[in-house]
């Protein structure tokens, strides 16, 4: 057993347990899918309900600002300023809404991605083809992630912008962003982060990274509901740009119900569109104030030991290690491959170790704060156990 991956007997993470009713059941190692789920949800949803309930069509007053506010719970997470982020249903929305904000035609309009990118992004980029935009999507030699270097000597002076995966959602390989970003801009192009598989479990911060816009959504490591997913942009980005994919809140006074030009509302708000999805701003609040409690710092100091330990356990087994073993090059889960994983991952689930499989990938396991390491010893075990059957 190495240094990282020693036990830590006194864990205070432990106390949060309590909040998660689904460790109770079961042995929850899906966080990079979706993350317990906090027992304050239930309240926060009575709140909603009760709101709209007693107060009808007044609760617009509690809701719009909602929007805001929550987005500022996360801002406190990922190190932007308040009113720098916005509430929005998906992470594929956003990336179009994003995508809305170029015209094409023009020499530098070039899309560079990896193939390791979630496909939803992928096709939103893909789509853009039709409206002139040129994409080049980098192909991984390992299926596990892409050397910064290779995205770097992509980037040309006809690159318009780089939608970026920050954590490979099938290796957990953490992408080094800030050599990317920075190489982007000196040749004037943009970087889209979608950070997803990183935020509440990898430590962030936008301002020190200098990305231009960063997406995710609430429903993996930040332990929130879904339909509350992210965009960030500061204020001088968001002005640059005016989205085509709108609606009636993109308007900077949205209730005069002006029928002339579109005038756009100051900052991200101009990305907002149309009506927004209430309740999962309720459900995602729940996740966002426990995460923010418990500290993204001592959430990945954690995730690094525990990740290290499965590893270090299915290697002892002989499985094909499908995330890096670099605790500094890899988000919070572990992905483990061998012939028959399809099947020991369906066991597993049946026996209440909650997984996932992922083609050309493996078993995904996923330790988060409130992850025993008796379950990570009971994980591996089972493994094995059902690999001799
Ligand atoms: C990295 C990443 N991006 C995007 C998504 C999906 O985003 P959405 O369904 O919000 O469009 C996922 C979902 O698993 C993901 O892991």
């Amino acid at each position: 057993m190495t240094s990282e991956s020693k036990p830590d007997r006194a864990d205070p993470l432990m106390e949060w347990r309590e909040e998660f009713p689904v460790l109770s059941r079961c042995t929850y190692l899906a966080s990079h899918s979706l993350g317990a789920m906090p027992a304050s949800v239930y309240s926060q949803l009575r709140s909603y309900a009760d709101l709209w309930a007693t107060e009808g069509v007044a609760a617009w007053e509690t809701w719009l600002p909602m929007v805001n506010r929550t987005g500022d719970l996360l801002a406190k997470i990922i190190g932007a300023q308040s009113g720098e982020i916005l509430m929005l249903q998906n992470v594929s929305l956003a990336q179009s809404i994003i995508a809305s904000c170029f015209d094409f035609s023009a020499p530098r309009n070039k899309v560079i991605y990896t193939s390791l990118n979630f496909p939803s992004v992928h096709y939103v980029w893909q789509a853009q083809k039709r409206r002139g935009a040129r994409v080049e999507v980098i192909p991984s030699e390992d299926g596990i992630g892409v050397p910064a270097e290779r995205i770097i000597d992509a980037i040309d002076e006809e690159t318009l912008i780089l939608p970026l995966s920050h954590v490979y959602f099938r290796s957990a390989y953490l992408q080094d962003t800030r050599s990317i970003i920075e190489a982007a801009h000196r040749k004037g192009a943009l970087v889209v982060l979608d950070s997803y598989q990183a935020v509440g479990t990898v430590p962030i911060d936008v301002k020190d990274l200098g990305v231009d816009f960063l997406v995710g959504g609430s429903v993996k490591w930040l332990c929130g509901g879904a339909g509350a997913a992210y965009l960030y942009a500061s204020k001088e980005v968001a002005e640059r740009f005016q989205p085509v994919v709108t609606g009636w809140f993109s308007h900077a006074r949205p209730f005069d119900f002006d029928m002339d030009e579109m005038e756009y509302a100051p900052g991200v708000q101009r990305f907002m569109g149309g009506t927004p999805s209430v309740p999962s701003l309720y459900t995602a609040r729940a996740g966002y104030e426990i995460i923010r409690e418990v500290g993204v710092d001592r959430i990945r100091e954690k995730s690094k030991r525990q990740t290290g330990r499965l590893l270090e356990g299915a290697k002892e087994m002989g499985l094909d290690l499908h995330t890096p073993t670099d605790a500094d090059r890899r988000g919070g889960s572990v992905t483990v491959n061998f012939p028959e994983a399809e099947g020991v991952h369906d066991e597993l689930n049946r026996r209440g170790f909650i997984v996932d499989y992922r083609p050309e990938a493996g078993i995904r396991i996923s330790p988060h704060f409130y992850t025993s390491d008796e379950e990570i010893e009971a994980v591996l075990e089972e493994i094995r156990r059902l690999r001799t059957n």
